[in-house]
């Protein structure tokens, strides 16, 4: 049995299962067919939590994720019934509804009720706005759905060439190599030879098999595009120059690459240097666990040198082999979607945005969103700078014609009208008010989160980035956090390092909801700066067994907060009013008590509480206020809900931790 069919059985990615086998050291060769001992592993660890993750019954309770909106088609796909069901129990509950009809998520909750499923909404940051069947129409879909090709129909699916991604540590040669391969010289144009921007280009190997990659000035632009929801990469190069051997940042790009579980092919370069000795920077890789092929490892290793073009083609086909067994396929007759991989403002050109299709053809003339922008492609332009009319899957294009600079990560979709894109902006627009001004209050990932989030059964692992003073100390830190055993919750250290915690370690966390820990070392003002930007837990300790204490205790979920409500007030209702950048507030008068700010609500209607959660201003007249009493009037906004009438009644309250 050959890996993709492994992974189709599985109900997994190829990519999941080559990244698991390669891990584990469980083949030689992904492309051969695979060693019994690989199936059995592979099914023992993906049997299992597949059911558990994808499957829609759980313990005989079936789950389903919802988006905010969506049509009652997908509502009823979802629940795998007819729409016409759908549609009748939507009858019964006194809502006249077509099948393109949009629901909201309350609605299509009570249906999903009905039919015996417990449901839940999509994590907010993972919505994107979608065109619905219905013209001008917008539903909600998770990113993962819009990418995914399960709603593809598998006649239409072609083969398409692997994305990669060049990393590793600087000047190891990740542009020269990209540079031979394409017979140009961008290094040498580069400002001080450091590369700026990423860069996506197409080449052809020698068998003319097309490939794409990815020139990063370093991990973090890689990172940071990860951290905004993006896998563009099906596939990592690690670069390490053979005279310099693994540096820091190689160590980083591995547990980047890890983290994003992208199979790695190695290539070690400069191998006609002086200074060159290949079998150390084997030795150091094995240290990282990348053990190579050389080394009777599963890690695909390639000797290579820019300058005396000596290895390339090699490198080439190991890239092409390494991919064949992804199974990489798109389908090429439908609206493009694709990620933004770089984006700048051009003399002459206006905004332009290198945007990596992913799926569909682009073309000329095309309606797009993307991010809050929308528009018309005005003019497409190769990687070699010439002008096309359009774009198949895989095709790196620089679009002009946006009104904006969108930003790396953003999706860039194309819809078929103009209606739609406007919608669909407009809705990406709203969000981002919302979330700019919720950003303020969103939780950090603390130990106690991950412990209460881990006892509620929402988290099975505990991430860790671990710094500390010497090798020694992380070593021995290290080993007494692996000896920590709990039931539910796998301790797993994302990334691990000597040194003070750096930007590239607290990105890493944020991405991987991670907590930081550092042993025997001191917070900087600049770090613990950086650590609130990205809303990550820096915890520092001196002492081992304090540490592992910790750890330990929030994998039992033991230093769960409970809190208890505190009635304050009541307040009613007397008109919703727009305000400009905040969104409707209800315009309200102070019953009895008090409303505060940082207070909460329950807003009901007659008998009905309809909606209950976190007030997120308060005005009095143009001023923000903390509280208002009895008799006051004032507006009120709330998260995520603008749904008030005149007459609603809000209770508040507040929330007081509850000492255990
Ligand atoms: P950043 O983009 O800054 O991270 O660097 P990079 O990894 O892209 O390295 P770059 O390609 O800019 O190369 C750095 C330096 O190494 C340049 O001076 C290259 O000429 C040199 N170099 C790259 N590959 C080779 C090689 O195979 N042999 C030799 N002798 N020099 C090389
Ligand atoms: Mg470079």
């Amino acid at each position: 049995m050959k890996a993709h069919e492994l992974a189709r059985e599985l109900n997994i990615s190829p990519r999941e299962l080559v990244n698991y086998l390669q891990q584990n050291r469980l083949t030689r060769n992904p492309s051969a067919p695979l060693p019994p001992q690989a199936i059995e592993a592979a099914r023992h660890q993906f049997g299992r939590t597949a059911s558990v993750v994808r499957g829609p019954e759980v313990n005989g309770e079936r789950k389903v994720v919802l988006p905010p909106t969506l049509s009652v088609k997908d509502l009823a796909e979802r629940l795998r019934v007819r729409p016409v069901d759908v549609i009748k129990k939507l009858m019964q509950s006194g809502v006249m509804a077509t099948v393109n009809q949009v629901i909201d998520y309350g609605t299509a909750e009570i249906v999903a009720d009905d039919f015996g499923y417990t449901v839940e909404p999509i994590a907010s940051e993972d919505v994107v706005a979608v065109e619905s069947d219905r013209e001008g129409a917008v539903v909600t879909t998770s990113r993962s759905e819009l990418f995914s090709l399960a709603h593809e129909d598998p006649r239409k699916l072609r083969a398409r060439p692997p994305i990669v991604t060049v990393l590793g540590h600087v000047d190891h040669g990740k542009t020269s190599i990209l540079d031979a391969i394409r017979n140009t010289n961008v290094a040498g144009g580069e400002a001080g030879g450091i590369t700026q921007r990423i860069g996506a280009y197409q080449v052809q190997t020698p068998d003319g098999a097309p490939v794409v990659f990815i020139d990063t000035p370093g991990h973090e632009a890689f990172t940071a595009m990860r951290a905004r929801g993006a896998q563009v990469t099906d596939l990592a190069v690690l670069v390490v120059a053979a005279d310099d051997g693994v540096m820091p940042q190689t160590i980083e790009a591995i547990q980047h690459a890890r983290a994003a579980e992208v199979p790695i092919v190695v290539a070690i370069n400069k191998i006609d240097r002086d200074g060159a000795n290949v079998d150390r920077v084997h030795q150091e890789l094995a240290a990282q666990d990348v053990i190579t092929r050389h080394y009777g490892g599963e890690y695909e290793c390639v000797h290579v040198s820019a300058r005396t073009h000596q290895g390339l083609d090699d490198l080439l086909t190991t890239i092409v082999l390494s991919s064949e067994i992804l199974d990489l396929k798109a389908n090429p007759e439908r609206h493009a979607i694709g990620t933004v991989v770089d984006a700048n403002l051009e003399r002459g050109r206006g905004s332009v945005a290198t945007v990596l299709v992913a799926n569909g053809t682009l073309k000329v003339g095309d309606y797009f969103v993307c991010g809050h922008i929308y528009g018309r492609v005005r003019a497409l332009t190769n990687d070699r700078g010439q002008s096309v009319d359009q774009a198949v899957p895989a095709t790196p294009v620089v679009v002009s014609g946006l009104s904006e600079v969108p930003s790396a990560g953003d999706i860039f979709q194309v819809v078929g009208s103009e209606k739609a894109a406007r919608q669909i902006a407009l809705t990406k627009l709203q969000e981002r008010r919302v979330s700019d001004a919720s950003r303020e209050l969103a939780p950090r990932v603390t130990l106690e989160e991950l412990a209460r989030r881990a006892k509620e059964g929402d988290v099975k692992e505990l991430n860790l980035v671990v710094k500390a003073d010497a090798q020694g100390t992380l070593e021995a830190v290290i080993n007494s956090l692996e000896k920590i055993e709990d039931p539910v919750v796998t301790i797993k250290v994302v990334g691990q390092g000597v040194g003070p915690v750096n930007d590239s370690d607290l990105l890493l966390a944020s991405v991987s909801s991670a907590i930081v820990l550092g042993f025997n070392l001191k917070s900087t003002p600049a770090s613990d700066r950086a650590a609130e930007r990205e809303k990550v837990e820096v915890r520092y300790y001196d002492v081992i067994y304090k540490l592992t204490e910790d750890v330990e205790r929030a994998a039992k979920g033991m230093r769960e907060p409970t809190y208890r409500q505190v009635w304050e007030g009541r307040v009613q209702v007397v008109t919703p009013i727009r305000i400009p950048r905040l969104g409707l507030i209800a315009g309200s008068r102070v019953v009895e008590g008090k409303v505060s700010r940082a207070g909460y609500v329950k807003l009901s209607r007659g008998r009905n509480q309809v909606w209950e959660g976190r007030i997120t201003s308060l005005k009095h007249h143009k001023d923000d206020v903390r509280e208002m009493i009895a008799g006051q009037e004032c507006g009120i906004g709330l998260e995520r809900f603008e749904g008030f009438e005149p007459d609603d009644i809000m209770e508040t309250f507040r929330l007081e931790l509850e000492e255990v």
